[in-house]
């Protein structure tokens, strides 16, 4: 979201699913490391289709599965480019490549990134060997033609979310959404990332991962004990420098100070401070609990003006609850965060939405919304 001063890129347009960027292919790989969510890569190659069909990296031999995917573009669109495809084949005599059909969803055609990995992408042993998942993606107004490259590291994160000595999904966030917060800062390795209510450690797990020093802070000497073996256990099953640092302290967020503290560069956070909610509640509960919840975050940004440099940064989630008829209810973040020196980060021409919200499903009784905000 914020403009990278580490990796060069620019964004050239986004939507709710898909981002057009423009950089060398190296730096591609390094941006792609660097994000969290699930997500593929796609090359572009242009707007017709005959350059698709001249630029796509063909296999030796046509043992290898094909798939199109399809972004906000019309079945027309998609048949037409199945057909180039499947012509361009033909004429490099690979037309017994197997087409697996995509899954179709609303705005989007695709596989699921799991199934595409599965059955396109992978070159595992025993497999059909690496084969393409062709795209168009017509978010941008114009088609764009192109080619999945790689996807986000699946199993990585997984692993990270699961075979850790304790996980709570009750509780934390998964790795995929504390990457994205750390990554969000788009800070120089070796930077410093404070969680000051780091749980279990998933943020800071993968502040780890993305090169920085990470300083955790919890209430609970049994959640504290638990973060620093989950660090323990990520430092060696991941092979972290030793140069990167990683600290818990129990502590209340709320008390912590400048003097117990090294140079912060930014509080990457999900304090959640609400009680878990086995139904939705109903509007006026709604109400009085994210009141609460405004209450508290406004604390901890009093906490984070006093432990951040100007022009240190907060990532943050905040809470939406959905009441017992569907209807959403938060507060103003933004204005809480003013109130105590910082603006919210506005990402340059890109259409980036800040703050952006988490897709869940609609049951979900909390939403989460993602913010970016400097101290001034
Ligand atoms: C939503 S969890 C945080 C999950 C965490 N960010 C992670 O990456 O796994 C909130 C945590 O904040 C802790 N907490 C609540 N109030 C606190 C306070 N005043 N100071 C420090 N920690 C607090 C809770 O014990 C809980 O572990």
């Amino acid at each position: 979201m914020r403009e990278s001063k580490i990796i060069d890129f620019t964004i050239l347009g986004s939507s709710s699913r898909s981002v057009l960027v423009e950089c060398s292919s190296g730096e591609a790989k390094k941006l792609a490391s660097r994000c969290g969510g699930i997500f593929k890569v796609a090359r572009i190659c242009g707007s017709d289709l005959q350059t698709l069909s001249k630029e796509i990296p063909l296999p030796d031999d046509s043992k290898f599965n094909w798939t199109v995917s399809g972004y906000g573009c019309s079945s027309e669109i998609l048949e037409s480019m199945k057909d180039a495809v499947s012509t361009a084949l033909k004429n490099a005599s690979l037309g017994k490549a197997r087409f697996i059909h995509p899954e179709t969803g609303a705005a989007e055609i695709e596989l699921q990134l799991s199934e595409l990995i599965k059955n396109v992408l992978s070159d595992g042993e025993g497999k059909r060997s690496k084969g393409l998942d062709i795209i168009a993606d017509c978010s941008q107004g114009t088609v764009h033609f192109g080619f999945t490259e790689f996807t986000s590291n699946l199993s990585g994160l997984r692993e990270r979310d699961l075979s850790r000595p304790y996980k709570d999904p009750t509780v934390t966030l998964g790795p995929r959404l504390a990457r994205t917060l750390a990554n969000l800062c788009a800070l120089r390795p070796g930077s410093t990332v404070l969680d000051p209510f780091c749980g279990l450690g998933t943020i800071l797990q993968e502040a780890l991962m993305l090169g920085y020093n990470a300083l955790g802070a919890e209430i609970s000497s049994t959640e504290a004990t638990r973060c620093r073996e989950n660090l323990e256990w990520l430092r060696k099953r991941f092979q972290i420098s030793p140069k990167l640092w990683s600290r818990v302290i129990r502590k209340d967020a709320f008390d912590l100070q400048t003097s117990d503290l090294p140079k912060i560069d930014a509080v990457v956070t999900e304090p959640i401070l609400m009680p878990l909610l086995e139904r939705n509640p109903t509007a006026g509960d709604s109400e009085k609990l994210i009141h609460e919840t405004s209450e508290k975050y406004s604390k901890a940004f009093e906490t984070f003006s006093r432990i951040l440099e100007p022009g240190g940064l907060v990532s943050i989630v905040a809470p939406q609850l959905v009441d017992d008829r569907g209807k959403a209810h938060s507060f103003d973040l933004v204005t809480i965060a003013e109130a105590f020196g910082f603006r919210l980060v506005q990402p340059k021409e890109s259409g980036v939405q800040n703050p952006c919200s988490v897709l869940t499903s609609k049951r979900k009784i909390i939403q989460r919304r993602v913010y970016l905000l400097e101290l001034r």
